[in-house]
């Protein structure tokens, strides 16, 4: 199938199939009067109507996406998401809201185990289901592939059931899913009894959660919560080897409360990123700069949480890091499907500007999920994941804020919303 988008005022795109890092990141090529003509699910050319013609003709039996008015950019990915959970957490909101910290309401008995209990008892196609709502909302905000991590079944029936959760609900959805194990993201509540139960529960997920996950090609990455009352940097360091020592790519939930040395530790396990790292330490950026680790950004927490704090995204880029900007959809603490919201708190929170966001909801979350080859770039060779942006330029994005900028999203050369 041939589609031309043509007439569009702008296309905003960053270039390459590597990791922006520092100063990179901002670097957005962003050129008028373009068109782009998709054949076979790929990108074939990006130039000028007269260009196109001389090498393809008219192309009358193309499909047409006209652009007048609008902005096309790469499709939006979104690397760091807890999709397949089940129940709710408007109470916990309602208790912040009231005064109450993250942290309290965990410590009495809400915040992560709650959502375990009510993930534990829905069943895998409920979970599914679950996941393609959300995946349809991400659709519809720009979103064409997305990572989506268990972690709310902390045993091993209910991780590999929210992975196969994941896989049924991407079976057949527009997004593209890549799946993460996140067993080690809290200690449950029947593990808690005494050190030896908490030693026997890393045994579990190092000796038979993780090598059950990879020996069915459930998960590309693994993941862990290393935090200050939550998993330690030991503990996190074992977690991840074993891993790695079934073909999984280790990621971290990184010094996102205090600095416990996370980053650190992914810089020393080569981790594909470190995110949140809300409270990292220098020598944590100086360890991921020189060991060229992503950062993820995910300031929908520090928004939801209602805290004044956000990620230090200047000085991780002026260290030279690569960054990523993503939405840790979850029930807890950043309930949004939508990099939209997300790219408006990168510009008027971490103070990023718009085409840092670009790169950092495209190219550098594709390289974060190994896929900068095929996607994460308007660029001829790339898959045809596009969004259509209702902005006259890329600085608009920013400029119209709370409301839904996307007017068509394309996935493999088909237009699959608007
Ligand atoms: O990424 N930080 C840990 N995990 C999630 C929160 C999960 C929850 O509260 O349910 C996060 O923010
Ligand atoms: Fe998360």
């Amino acid at each position: 199938m041939d589609l031309l988008i043509h007439r569009l005022a702008e296309i905003a795109t960053p270039l390459g199939t590597t990791p922006r890092r520092g100063s990179e990141l901002k670097e957005v090529c962003r050129s008028p009067g373009r068109e782009v003509f998709c054949r076979d699910g790929k990108i074939l050319f990006v130039g000028s109507a007269e260009d196109r013609r001389q090498r393809f003709g008219e192309l009358p039996h193309a499909t047409r996406l006209d652009g007048t008015g609008k902005t096309l950019v790469p499709g939006f990915v979104d690397c760091h998401t807890h999709l397949p959970w089940a129940g709710s957490r408007e109470h916990e909101l309602a208790a912040r809201l009231a005064g109450k910290s993250y942290q309290e309401i965990a410590a009495a008995g809400g915040g992560i185990l709650s959502t375990v209990a009510a993930t534990r008892a829905a069943s895998e196609e409920e979970l599914a289901e679950n996941v393609r709502s959300r995946l349809d909302r991400m659709l519809a905000h720009g979103t064409t592939t997305a990572e989506a991590k268990s972690g709310y079944g902390l045993s091993l029936p209910a991780e590999l059931k929210q992975l196969r959760a994941i896989r049924r609900g991407a079976d057949g959805h527009v997004v593209d899913v890549v799946a993460t194990l996140l067993a080690a993201h809290e200690v449950p509540a029947e593990r808690r009894g005494s050190a030896a139960e908490r030693a026997r529960f890393l045994d579990e997920i190092c000796q038979e959660i993780t090598p059950a996950a990879a020996s069915e090609g459930l998960a590309t990455f693994c993941d862990v919560f290393c935090e200050e009352g939550v998993f330690t940097v030991e503990e996190s360091r074992r977690v991840l080897r074993a891993g790695i020592d079934h073909g999984l790519v280790p990621r971290l939930h990184a010094d996102e409360f205090v600095d416990s040395g996370a980053a650190g530790l992914a810089a020393e396990l080569g981790a594909a990123s470190a995110d949140h790292l809300v409270a990292v330490s220098e020598a944590g950026i100086e360890a991921m700069a020189a060991r060229e680790v992503m950062a993820v950004m995910l300031p929908g927490v520090s928004f939801f949480l209602r805290k004044e704090g956000y990620a230090p995204a200047r000085r991780l880029i002026g260290a030279g890091v690569a960054l990523a900007l993503a939405t840790d959809c979850n029930p807890g603490s950043s309930h949004t499907e939508s990099l939209p919201f997300i790219v408006w708190l990168g510009v008027f929170k971490l103070g990023l500007t718009i085409e840092e966001c670009l790169t950092a909801i495209t190219l550098n979350p594709a390289c974060c999920l190994g896929l900068g080859e095929e996607i994460g770039s308007v660029e001829e060779g790339k898959r045809a994941d596009l969004v259509l942006l209702d902005a006259p330029n890329l600085f608009n994005l920013a400029y119209h804020f709370g409301v839904n900028p996307v007017a068509a999203v394309v996935k493999g050369g088909e237009v699959v919303v608007g």
